[in-house]
């Protein structure tokens, strides 16, 4: 009779953690009536946020690039083993750094939480990383005599921009939280650790990553028009007609366009489809109620949604074992490349998963059924997450009035979205689901206008290709 309780008792388990699966697809469902209301939102969303700052949750920033890279300007790669800043350096001797934020900057950057005790210590971070690449660049690098070196800086984070070189940050985002730096100009704060360092450089462009990324792709494709980063973050920028934004009072631009740095990670929608569990991510991040498509999409966080539902199975369930694994209980252990790795598995016995499950959070001998459920929670979430870039993208596309074709029936314009970011390159499935959705909302005939092209570090490539086109030594233009 104990044989037949404990089977019942199993079987029970079983279907409450069921129960739980079925419960979180059912809340994260996003299917395509609910994504286009997401995309109606923000398009009306961009709209208010163009018409004044503080109109909308998303800040639409004027990037005061209102010239992209035509393709013909002339690259000298001189080094290519430097990881760090600037991979990429043109003749007029301006480099792009790697951004802040970025995966591949240093150890600080890859963890979750950022506490960096004061701004000063980020700032001379970045100073000694150019430092190290300037007294490594090589050879054929010689600047003229009286010129000062130029640098294009990438921050992947929030700034009302006041000219194309300077901007003060908004706020901190994906875990980064350091107090006296938000409303300062970025710029002179790291120009005062350039000083610091002794470096002679000059910041003559100040570019989000999503600005680099757009800059970037357009070297390699004039159709380029949106630049969408999925990674630790998520945000988005595009190429606006200059005279569809009220909140610029500047001249006219000669090209008659600006680029807008969306950060579309804090946009906000009733429609968006909400779990239990986004809800206590939110309140217990750093920045409660603020970037909560970023919260639902990004790589910062999908990995931490995974590890709360699997919390709850193993609270209410024994399918994890008799006692909760305190690993789970550990916010951010479980990364989403690990997700990724446990998502993509395709072995027989599932031995990633088991791995994964073993390795990161010293859960032992699960059931090949567990390790199937534990996927199907992978996928539940980073659809939901895909469909959601997807329906970002497409409320972009209405924006700019590329979402149906031209009534008149003259072809569609060629859209191409450059995209960057860990998420995309690396999560297969992800960016399956993301671009299959945009199919699916846009019809066959929008979507085969539409290309999406991966820019590997475009944001670099476009950060260098800006500092050159606003250096201090070219005659000003009139
Ligand atoms: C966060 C930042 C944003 C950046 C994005 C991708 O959303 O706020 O500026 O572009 O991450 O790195």
């Amino acid at each position: 009779s104990l044989v037949v309780k404990r089977r019942m008792e199993s079987a029970g388990q079983w279907a409450r953690a069921v129960a739980i699966l079925r419960e979180l697809e059912e809340k994260c469902a996003a299917p395509a009536s609910k994504l286009r209301q997401v995309a109606d939102a923000m398009a009306v969303e961009m709209h208010a946020g163009l018409a004044s700052d503080g109109g909308s949750k998303l800040n639409m920033i004027i990037s005061y690039v209102d010239n992209l890279p035509t393709g013909s300007e002339q690259l000298q790669r001189l080094s290519s083993k430097a990881c760090c800043p600037a991979a990429q350096v043109v003749p007029t001797r301006a480099a792009g750094t790697k951004s802040v934020g970025g995966a591949r900057t240093g150890p600080r950057i890859t963890s979750p939480i950022h506490f960096v005790p004061a701004a000063q210590e980020l700032f001379d971070y970045i100073a000694s990383e150019l430092a190290k690449f300037v007294a490594t660049e090589g050879e054929g690098f010689q600047l003229s005599a009286g010129r000062q070196r130029e640098l294009g800086f990438t921050f992947s984070f929030p700034v009302r921009q006041t000219s194309i070189s300077s901007g003060n940050l908004i706020k901190w985002t994906k875990g980064f939280a350091i107090e006296d730096t938000v409303g300062q100009d970025v710029v002179s704060e790291l120009t005062k650790a350039l000083e610091r360092k002794g470096l002679d450089m000059h910041v003559s462009a100040l570019v989000n990553d999503t600005i680099g990324t757009l800059a970037g792709g357009r070297y390699y494709d004039e159709d380029v028009v949106i630049a969408v980063i999925l990674g630790t973050g998520t945000n988005a920028a595009y190429v606006e007609c200059a005279n569809a934004i009220p909140k610029w009072h500047g001249l006219l631009p000669k090209s008659g366009e600006m680029v807008i740095n969306m950060e579309w990670g804090n946009f906000k929608s009733s429609h968006l489809p909400t779990a239990d569990y986004d809800n206590e991510l939110d309140l217990d991040s750093l920045n409660p109620g603020e970037q909560i498509f970023e919260k639902m999409i990004s790589g910062m966080y999908l990995g931490d949604i995974l590890r709360r539902v699997l919390l709850r199975i193993a609270e209410e369930t024994a399918l994890f074992g008799d006692t909760v694994p305190p690993n789970l209980e550990v916010p951010f252990l479980l990364r989403t490349p690990h997700m990724s790795a446990v998502h993509h598995d395709t072995s027989p016995d599932l031995r990633a998963v088991a791995r994964t499950l073993q390795d990161v959070l010293g859960i032992h001998n699960t059931s090949l059924k567990t390790r199937k459920l534990v996927i199907e929670v992978c996928e539940v979430l980073a659809k939901r997450g895909a469909r959601l870039a997807a329906a970002g993208v497409v409320g972009i596309l209405k924006k700019l009035g590329r979402d149906v074709a031209p009534r008149d029936g003259t072809p569609m314009p060629r859209t191409v979205i450059a995209m960057d970011g860990g998420l995309f390159e690396h999560y297969t499935r992800f960016r399956e689901h993301m671009e299959n959705t945009l199919k699916e909302l846009l019809g066959d005939d929008v979507f085969s206008s539409i290309v999406v092209v991966h820019a590997n570090d475009g944001s670099g490539l476009g950060a260098a290709l800006l500092a050159a086109s606003h250096s201090q030594y070219l005659e000003v233009e009139t």
